[in-house]
């Protein structure tokens, strides 16, 4: 197909949208972990989190968070809204994880008194380093009306995110998000954007604690594939069984140049 390319990320492909102000964002199975250190592939990985991202989303607007989600097009790919992204990672976290265990000694697993809100300033070359809100005003990365408006719909995505995995025996242990500034002539306003899907958030199963997300690929513990199309199943978004064959059905399309 004859469309421009915008953007390559590490799990998401940006190309030009059909009319201005829109973008297609098309998900990739490639998987990176610190900073693309290791590389690799989790097999319907793109499908699976083009689908989780679309619920994802489209239930947060239900509850009045306004996304650049537009609609899904297909098996990979989903029209959004054209933003200037923030160079701002948000992460949030309930129960201490990953780089916090890491960064302070907790343990993981301890359930924090309260959400923790942390930003990263989004550059590659520097690693994505955690900054503090003092960063970004100084370097004016994003203003302080944008800046609340972030963390107030972030602690509102957190609430509505923990009790939408519970109610799938999920424990929502942390995430990360992005924001974008949908410009309407000079005037623009905070959008949520990118996606949403296991490969930036960290679920564990409830009874278990068995991981469910991209800590999977991360830690070499296998089973990614699976993890991500248990969390798909839980949500609704893939038939009970057979799920597989909706991935065998899209290997055989492409294989037939489809
Ligand atoms: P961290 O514990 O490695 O800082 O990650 C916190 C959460 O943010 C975790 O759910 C994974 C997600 N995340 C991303 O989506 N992209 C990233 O580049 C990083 C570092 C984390």
């Amino acid at each position: 197909m004859n469309r421009r390319k915008i953007y390559e990320g590490k799990a998401k492909i940006l190309y030009e949208g059909p009319e201005p102000g829109t973008i297609i964002q098309y998900f990739k199975d490639d998987a990176t972990a610190f900073n693309a250190e290791k590389k690799g592939t989790i097999n319907g990985k793109g499908v699976i989190n083009n689908r989780i991202s679309e619920h994802v989303f489209t239930r947060l607007s239900h509850i009045g968070i306004p996304t650049h989600f537009v609609r899904r097009l297909n098996m990979r790919e989903q029209l959004v809204k054209q933003v200037e992204i923030v160079p701002i990672e948000v992460i949030v976290r309930n129960v201490a994880a990953g780089s916090l265990t890491k960064r302070l000694g907790v343990e993981e697993g301890t359930t924090l008194p309260h959400t923790l809100l942390e930003y990263c300033y989004k550059d590659d070359s520097l690693g994505d380093p955690l900054i503090a809100e003092e960063h970004i005003a100084c370097f004016n990365y994003a203003s302080q009306d944008e800046m609340q408006d972030i963390s107030a719909m972030a602690l509102r995505i957190n609430d509505f995110m923990c009790g939408m995995f519970s109610a799938i025996g999920i424990r929502l242990i942390d995430f990360k998000l992005e924001f974008g500034r949908l410009f309407d002539g000079d005037f623009s306003r905070i959008i949520l954007a990118d996606e949403i899907s296991p490969d930036g958030c960290r679920l564990w199963d409830m009874e278990t604690n068995e991981k469910l997300d991209k800590d999977r690929f991360r830690r070499d513990l296998g089973g990614e594939e699976e993890a991500y199309q248990e969390v798909a199943r839980r949500l609704g978004l893939l038939p009970e069984e057979n799920e597989a064959d909706v991935l065998d059905m899209e290997h055989h399309r492409a294989k037939k140049g489809k």
